[in-house]
């Protein structure tokens, strides 16, 4: 029996995103009217790197998030961009002309890497894909020294009207016909119940504490769409 909606296989989602790689870039752009490269930017901010540091961007798609933090850790710092999608990997492989950015295979939930390794680690819009998401965080936290920063940017459920009514008709209407229209049906409609059963704001905050990061602190941005989380690792 197929599980719930909203509610994949890791070979599901991994297979999901190798099918929607070729239109992921342009269907972002359309679903956030452009939004979606200034949350990075955000997300990219609160991983605090600079010149010379070492950051991880987990589940790092076709690679927007990696390159925004390479702009701000220069030549002289390091960035790995790793996901589990081959074919997501390939397009952010072929983005990234001045190959600033490895992009690697990795799974977040057994990352390939010593603890304390970087700086940062980053997840923009991956971890509501993850099977288990406290081990996810765990393996950000794991990878990250002591006093080094792990940040989270994921889509959330606004809860008051009027906003709860123009992302319903939003998320439950225009994007699954967007997905239609983009081929791919199933992919945009696992999106808004990926999104319902993923943990609001506090919830997750309370899963990064859980994991050993301190000063937990969110943003909701976007007229309430829209978390960002930050945590240090404890030292
Ligand atoms: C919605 S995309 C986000 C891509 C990118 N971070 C961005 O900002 O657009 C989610 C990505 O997470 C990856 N992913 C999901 N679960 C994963 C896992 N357990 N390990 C590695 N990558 C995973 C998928 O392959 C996909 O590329």
């Amino acid at each position: 029996m197929d599980p719930a909606p909203g509610v994949l296989e890791e070979r599901q989602v991994r297979a999901m995103f190798d099918r929607i790689a070729g239109v992921y870039d342009r269907m972002n752009r359309v679903m956030t009217v452009g939004l979606d490269r200034e949350w990075r930017r955000r997300a990219a901010d609160l991983a605090r790197v600079g010149p010379g540091d070492r950051a991880l961007d987990v589940a790092t798609g076709t690679g927007d998030l990696a390159l925004e933090l390479a702009r701000r850790v220069g030549p002289e710092g390091e960035v790995v961009g790793s996901d589990f999608s081959e074919e997501m990997l390939e397009r952010a492989r072929a983005k990234d002309a001045g190959e600033r950015v490895r992009f690697e295979w990795g799974n977040a939930l057994a990352l390939p890497y010593d603890a304390n390794r970087f700086d940062a680690a980053t997840v923009g819009f991956g971890a509501r894909n993850f099977s288990d998401l406290p081990r996810g965080v765990a393996e950000m936290a794991r990878v990250v020294r002591p006093g080094g920063r792990v940040v989270i940017l994921e889509i959330t459920t606004p809860q008051r009207p009027p906003l709860s009514w123009f992302y319903a008709a939003w998320f439950d209407r225009l994007v699954p016909a967007l997905g239609r229209v983009a081929g791919d049906p199933d992919a945009y409609a696992y999106l808004p119940s990926s999104v319902r059963r993923f943990p609001g704001p506090r919830e997750l905050a309370a899963t990064m504490a859980g994991c050993g990061l301190t000063d937990v602190r969110w943003i909701v941005t976007a007229g309430g769409i829209i978390a960002l989380h930050s945590g240090t690792v404890a030292g």
